[in-house]
């Protein structure tokens, strides 16, 4: 049976660019920590108004541009994102608006950083299982939203952007594995959390901060490291390869220490794994289908490759599969 693969990509990144030197007139930081400690030289910032929705449906519009399915023919939109424009509707269901894919389905995924991959993952199973014929997934995030904009242990990470992916049947290679995974236990690493909950019964709620990002860097460092280690370990088993037949990592773009320390851990060379945090920091959900993108685009993955993507965060979750590039 023909296995499922990509058959095109997109990308969306807002215009706005905020550097280090930015950041070192908000808080008390410096270019060289945030470069030396995380690999980030800059990220962008959604325009005023720019919502998620709007990056989600640039990168969807951008990875439909080089598919043989049209939208019109799309069955079935997911979305990934934990800054959605708000609860609901979903994201997905704007996308499915915005781009006139009337035969779809559509809802959001909520596995933050490791957003991109559970939605390819649930696209692969509803295409494999025969219930639709091809899937679009999207990962889009306005992370500059939830930040406190004070923290500087957080404020320097993270931006906004948005990827895709078109799924369908392929001829030749496709997905040859996938394994996902999740750790409750590690939910207090990282989370939003608003400064009160609304009651009927305090009126003074008015004025609550809006909800920002808490971190806990180091304790999120300590279990990436092998969480996506083995994550790579696992899909490459399952796909009956070696990780020495890897010939490109697309990881989770968090901090570039931590895929060093990946690749080290996994025994693949570093050289393989694609990166491109210095211009974009961690996008949650989007950084590894962004950076999937323009791996393909700058011939890092050509056909026949095989290529791994493993992605971590908050939750705890872990994702990654093994494809074998098919066009
Ligand atoms: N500028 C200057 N100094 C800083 C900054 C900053 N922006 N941030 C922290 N520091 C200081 C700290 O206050 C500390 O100072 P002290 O020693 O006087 O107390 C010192 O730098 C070292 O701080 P650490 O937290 O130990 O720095 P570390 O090397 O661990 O780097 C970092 C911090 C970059 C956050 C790292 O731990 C990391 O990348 N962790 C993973 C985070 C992550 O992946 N988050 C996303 C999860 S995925 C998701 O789902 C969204």
């Amino acid at each position: 049976m023909d296995k499922v693969g990509i058959i095109a990509l997109g990308r969306y990144l807002p215009d706005r660019v905020l550097t280090n030197a930015d950041l070192e007139k908000l808080v008390e930081t410096s270019d060289e920590w945030i470069i030396s400690r995380t690999g980030i030289k800059e990220r962008r910032v959604a325009a005023d108004g720019e919502l998620t929705s709007h990056m989600a449906i640039a990168a969807a519009q951008d990875a439909l541009k080089g598919s043989s399915v049209k939208a019109e023919d799309i069955e079935a939109i997911f979305v990934a994102t934990v800054t959605p424009d708000s609860a609901f509707p979903s994201v997905a269901c704007l996308v499915q608006k915005a781009i006139g894919a009337k035969k779809a389905f559509a809802y959001d995924i909520s596995a933050a950083c490791s957003g991109f991959l559970f939605a390819m993952i649930t696209a692969r199973q509803f295409i494999a299982g025969g219930m639709v014929k091809n899937a679009l997934v999207i990962a889009a995030d306005r992370f500059t939203s939830i930040i406190d904009w004070k923290d500087r242990n957080t404020c320097v990470l993270f931006g906004d952007g948005a990827g895709a992916a078109v799924l369908a049947r392929v001829k030749k290679g496709g997905i040859l594995s996938d394994y996902m995974i999740a750790d409750g236990e590690g939910a207090p690493l990282m989370g939003v959390v608003p400064d009160k909950i609304r009651t009927p019964f305090d009126q003074s709620l008015d004025t609550a901060r809006l909800p920002w990002i808490t971190m806990n860097g180091q304790e999120l460092f300590k279990n990436a490291v092998p969480g996506m280690a083995e994550a790579v370990r696992i899909a490459a088993e399952k796909a009956g390869i070696s990780v020495a037949d890897i010939s490109c990592v697309v990881p989770h773009q968090a901090n570039e220490r931590i895929i060093a320390s990946v690749a080290k851990r996994a025994g693949v060379d570093k050289e393989k794994f694609f990166i491109n945090i210095h211009k974009y920091g961690n996008i949650s959900a989007a950084s590894a289908a962004v950076a999937l993108s323009e791996a393909v685009e700058q011939g890092r993955i050509k056909k026949g490759d095989i290529v791994a993507l493993v992605v971590f965060g908050a939750g705890l979750v872990a994702a990654a599969n093994i494809i074998e590039w098919s066009y």
